[in-house]
């Protein structure tokens, strides 16, 4: 199924993967030389090629946001607030060893070594459009799996109806973490959740990667997820644990302000954040601003989830 979108485009569009190989090496090390000066070990995989099959029904047929862009202009509140603290501090954070835990209401909890987790299930290209609830976009090819393929080999029980998603809590490795942090900050580990159903659509993706290697720190490595339907926040960088449960889990930006947050916060150009309409945006890279798309354009996938549900409320 092929996912239509405003805007056309041709083959021109899609740039030339030579060269945007080339840069993307050039920019990765250069990444490496200006986050981790005078580190003697490389312990990370940072820039580490990633082989994954397009999933070409699942894909955008847009041109993917430049590399720079994807990973330069960044939420990672962990960093700070502005959106050069990722690309700028995350040398601190460390993707190896890393572990996830994933457990809760299932008959065969497991903590799995990232690196057996990469392993779990074929990986997949797929190019999403991720929406910030801020009022911008970015097209971007992720590398990962379905989430379900993890959570159907932990067999959530009949009482599992949430997913509960948890950022790692280490202030040697997340500068806001800190108690001497100055500055806004969040109440860590920054949680977020879907609902069960949410968490099983194939859409949903656990991803390792984007552009074809691991993910870069500032982007959530090792592991994250995607759910592309849904405003930017509810896709968790550097999980540490995955955990199955019977009731609403407590986000982190619905606490800090639930009237502008909510737990669903499906992408809805109908509902308006409270300081700002939500009804267009701008595609990084992009001038004009566009329209946003109701569950960002997702919407033959995954409208029946919320059949009967009235998303004015359930914002
Ligand atoms: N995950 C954690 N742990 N901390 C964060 O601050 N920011 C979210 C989301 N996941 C965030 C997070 C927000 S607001 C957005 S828009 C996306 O990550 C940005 O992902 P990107 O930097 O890969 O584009």
């Amino acid at each position: 199924m092929l996912i239509r979108r405003a805007g056309p485009f041709t083959a021109n569009d899609v740039t030339d993967e030579t060269l945007y190989l080339n840069r993307r090496e050039w920019m990765v090390g250069a990444a490496a030389l200006v986050l981790m000066p005078g580190e003697g070990e490389a312990a990370t995989p940072q820039g580490q090629a990633l082989t994954a099959t397009r999933n070409e029904a699942l894909s955008l047929q847009e041109t993917p946001t430049k590399f720079e862009a994807a990973t330069t202009y960044n939420n990672f509140y962990e960093f700070g607030v502005n959106k050069e603290d990722p690309a700028r501090l995350a040398g601190t954070l460390k993707p190896r060893p890393w572990a996830v835990q994933v457990d809760g209401l299932v008959h065969k909890p497991k903590t799995y070594d990232i690196d057996e987790l990469l392993r779990l299930a074929p990986l997949e290209e797929r190019v999403y459009s991720l929406r910030c609830v801020e009022g911008w976009s970015m097209v971007i090819p992720w590398i990962g799996y379905p989430l379900a393929a993890l959570l159907r080999r932990v067999e959530p029980t009949g009482k599992a109806r949430y997913v509960e998603f948890t950022t790692l809590l280490d202030p040697s490795q997340f500068p806001a973490q800190r108690p001497s942090f100055f500055g806004f900050s969040l109440e860590w580990p920054y949680v977020e959740g879907l609902r069960l159903d949410e968490a099983l659509h194939p859409l949903t993706l656990l991803t390792v990667g984007m552009y074809g290697r691991v993910l870069p720190n500032q982007n959530g490595a090792p592991v994250r997820v995607i759910v592309p339907w849904k405003y930017g926040f509810k896709s968790a960088k550097s999980l540490v644990r995955i955990r199955a449960v019977a009731d609403e889990p407590k986000t982190s930006w619905n606490r800090a302000a639930p009237q502008e947050y909510g737990f669903y916060s499906n992408v809805n150009p109908a509902v308006d954040h409270p300081r700002w309409s939500q009804a267009t945006e701008r595609r990084i890279g992009e001038f004009r601003r566009r329209p946003t798309l109701p569950f960002n354009g997702y919407g033959d996938q995954v409208a029946s989830l919320y059949a009967g549900l009235d998303l004015k409320k359930h914002y």
